[in-house]
């Protein structure tokens, strides 16, 4: 079902993304070392990859890092979330259990496999080597996708054991293995990589990278109705204008729109219902940059009435600001918001994506000169 606000994972209840779905198949087929997959948060990058993970037919271990961010990127909880994927994927396959019994630092317990994170213990190099080995064996692909990987870059496992250089490691020694990474900090991500940094030890290699772009108008329009279809219901043409223009084309909130619709009807009130919930959400999001600092929120703010320019936000973030700033700061705070994904630049003019972080952003209000103290 279109609606289901779980990512999905049939390829039957993913609307469009044909051609980005396709990018990725073939990237596995050519045998790929390394996938970026790409987008805003909501964007559907979770259903693209599941659904891509089903439909390549290959050996897969799914890694979702949201819980880690959740627990705290530490050596023991993702060695923990190693595990449980890992138990995932070996529920399936009994032959790699037998390999990996072999591995320093693995054991089988009631509940599967454990990973032992002590120093004596499990080197990821080793697991890796493992899958790889096996993956020969069988003479197939084993995909390893790891959602949100730039949160991978607040793991310090301690030693050398950076995931760049794990990462490196299998681009350079492991045929077998195609690591897949999403990120919705897509700045974030590239700067953890560093594919041209000549520093890091992933310089100059290839990654294939599929982003994906909200819908047009259009699809948005086609999966509004598409969804409600599939529960025999027509909507009216407003409400399909009203959603298409309030919520634009990020179908993490289309679907909740669907989602909420069926229950509660085709009024006004449910879209702005569903705004307001929306917004909460993005507002625990903007919050979290706040604390990074004050001016992120005083430029998000500047950008919110449409497109401006770098001297047009630096002019207005001044003046609610009642300082001057320097033309790095602006720069600085620019390139950082793009980098976590909330705008996007074209053409010199800065842009917010996501159209409900422009619709919170824009309800907050401030006091002059005391830019930290919002007032709800
Ligand atoms: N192509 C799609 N077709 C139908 N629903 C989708 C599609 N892409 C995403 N969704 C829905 O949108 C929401 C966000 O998708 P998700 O894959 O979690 O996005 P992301 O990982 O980019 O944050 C989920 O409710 C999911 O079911
Ligand atoms: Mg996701």
């Amino acid at each position: 079902m279109l609606f289901d606000l779980k990512p999905k994972e049939r390829k039957r209840d993913l609307f469009g993304r044909e051609q980005e779905l396709q990018s990725f198949l073939d990237a596995i087929q050519k045998q790929v070392s390394l996938i970026l997959l790409l987008g805003v948060r909501r964007i559907g990058k979770t259903s693209l990859l599941k659904v891509g993970l089903e439909e390549c037919n290959a050996p897969h271990i799914y890694f979702d890092l949201r819980i880690l961010e959740a627990e705290g990127v530490s050596k023991p909880s993702l060695y923990r979330l190693f595990s449980s994927s890992f138990n995932v994927f070996l529920s399936r396959r009994a032959k790699i259990s037998d390999l990996l019994k072999k591995v320093k630092g693995v054991s089988f317990a009631g509940h599967g496999i454990e990973f032992d994170w002590s120093r004596e213990g499990l080197k990821l190099t080793e697991l890796f080597q493992t899958v790889d080995q096996w993956a020969g064996k069988e003479e197939s692909r084993v995909i390893m996708a790891f959602d949100e990987a730039q949160i991978l870059r607040l793991y310090k496992g301690g030693g050398k054991s950076d995931f760049r250089s794990l990462f490196a490691y299998c681009y350079d020694n492991l045929h077998s293995i195609t690591i897949v990474l999403t990120g919705s900090e897509v700045g974030l991500l590239f700067e953890f990589l560093g594919l041209d940094e000549s520093k890091s030890p992933l310089y100059g290699r290839y990654a294939e990278t599929i982003t994906l772009k909200p819908f047009d108008n259009q699809t948005s329009r086609k999966f509004l109705i598409e969804g409600f279809k599939e529960y025999g219901v027509k909507p009216p043409e407003e409400f399909v204008d009203k959603a298409v223009e309030k919520l634009d084309g990020i179908v993490g909130w289309l679907t909740y729109l669907g989602n909420k619709s069926i229950k509660e009807g085709f009024s006004s009130a449910t879209i702005d219902a569903v705004m307001e919930e929306a917004s909460r959400i993005v507002e625990t999001e903007i919050r979290k940059l706040e604390v990074l600092s004050k001016y992120y929120l005083l430029t998000l703010r500047a950008i919110a009435n449409g497109s401006a320019s770098w001297t047009e936000i630096k002019r207005t973030v001044e003046a609610w600001a009642g300082i001057p700033l320097t033309n790095a700061q602006i720069t600085r705070t620019l390139e950082k918001l793009i980098e976590m994904g909330f705008i996007e630049k074209k053409e010199n003019l800065y842009a917010i994506i996501d159209p409900l972080v422009k619709f919170t952003v824009k309800r907050r209000r401030y006091r002059r000169g005391f830019p930290e103290k919002w007032v709800q």
